[in-house]
């Protein structure tokens, strides 16, 4: 089991871990997901003792890793970790790769380690690759060595670090693979990959980070299909979004129709779907609620989702409550009709813009 209480780890010029709290069980998979630069490489670095916690406590089982007493080579031991670049070494071949540290570190004999790296390679398929070295393999094969090599040591815990973000595509699936029949092994594996796929196929539990910390934490389904937050929502569903603010009468028109084309063309929104954004956006604001509105407020939210490409345009208004998809000019409706298929309207709980307007565009 691991332990993780309010740990903290600070950089000159970064806070990349606030709080961070977490009790691992024995066999969970982990899953660390998250945009880059949220502290998932510093969480793991920190836990596995790369990295000195700026504050806080990590227990291992029930040693506290973090007390200045603890023999850090012991727990060393228990963990092994897995990096984006094999770090293999270049002028020994691949069982002396993998024999070494059994030696070294736990003693073991030549024999005894040279039996069980063997056994290792045919886990992981590349036993008749035992003699050469590492420049003679694929990227794929190298980190499926690399993968035998910690488990030579037989740690309890295993650490992977984007472990297949260096590898040409058409190797990711051999090392998936490899990882996917550890799992089921009961080892504790936390592994940090930007491959949802394969994040929800392999593990039990799902941690995103975000904000200083793990920001949501659940199973693959609960993260994958029925986020609780804000930012874990636009993440798991790869959305891209623009914020429009119009404070008054007099706002910016074109430079807004300007900011959505960027917005479209940058996140390859289709063509059409551009066009109807584009619609969906003036038909709305220009016909249908600056008309209406007394000192219009009003804040769109555009959210492209690159998973499924569909768009939704939310729009957030002050005024009376006011239903336009009931209340609206009919001919404007019908012209939003070419752009949006489906259109709802809710009162909500805010001071000042209480109506919210929710429209799918169409693809
Ligand atoms: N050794 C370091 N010294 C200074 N800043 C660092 C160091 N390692 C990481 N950082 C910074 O900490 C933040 C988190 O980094 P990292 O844990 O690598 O994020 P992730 O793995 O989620 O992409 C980043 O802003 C990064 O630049
Ligand atoms: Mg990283």
């Amino acid at each position: 089991m691991i332990k993780i209480e309010h740990l903290k780890k600070v950089y000159p010029n970064v806070t990349p871990l606030k709080d961070v709290n977490a009790v691992i069980n024995d066999g969970d998979v982990i899953a660390i997901i998250g945009p880059s630069g949220t502290g998932k490489s510093t969480l793991m670095r920190c836990i596995n003792q790369l990295e000195k916690p700026t504050a806080g406590h990590v227990w291992i089982d029930d040693e506290e890793i973090t007390d200045p007493k603890c023999d850090l080579n012991k727990i060393r031991q228990k963990m092994g970790m897995v990096f984006q670049s094999f770090n293999l070494f270049g002028h020994l071949t691949v069982i002396e790769n993998i024999m070494l540290a059994p030696m070294d570190l736990l003693h073991k004999s030549k024999q005894e380690a040279y039996d069980k790296g063997m056994e290792l390679l045919r886990t992981v398929g590349l036993a008749e690759k035992a003699l050469n070295y590492p420049d003679e393999l694929s990227g794929g094969q190298k980190q499926r060595i690399a993968i035998a090599r910690t488990l030579a040591m037989d740690p309890e815990i295993i650490f992977f670090d984007e472990p297949t973000s260096a590898l040409d595509p058409t190797m990711v699936g051999e090392v998936q693979a490899v990882i996917r029949d550890l799992a089921k092994t009961g080892k504790t594996l936390m592994i940090v990959t930007h491959e949802m796929g394969f994040a929800r196929a392999i593990s039990n539990r799902v941690f995103y980070m975000d904000e200083g910390g793990i920001y949501e934490d659940g199973t693959p389904g609960q993260i994958f299909d029925d986020p609780q937050r804000e930012n874990t929502r636009r993440f798991v569903r790869k959305l891209k979004v623009l914020e429009l603010n119009i404070e008054n009468r007099d706002y910016d028109f074109l430079g807004m129709v300007s900011e959505i084309e960027q917005y479209c063309h940058k996140n390859q929104v289709n063509y059409r779907t551009a066009q109807h954004i584009q619609l969906a956006f003036e038909e709305t604001i220009q016909n249908l609620l600056l008309p209406v509105l007394n000192a219009p407020k009003i804040h769109t939210v555009v959210e492209y989702s690159a998973a499924d490409e569909s768009t939704v345009m939310t729009l957030h208004y002050n005024g009376d409550p006011y239903d336009v998809t009931r209340q609206g000019d009919k001919l404007s409706l019908a012209v939003l009709n070419s752009a949006v298929s489906e259109m709802s309207w809710n009162e909500v709980e805010d001071k000042e813009l209480r109506n919210k307007l929710e429209m799918r565009i169409k693809a």
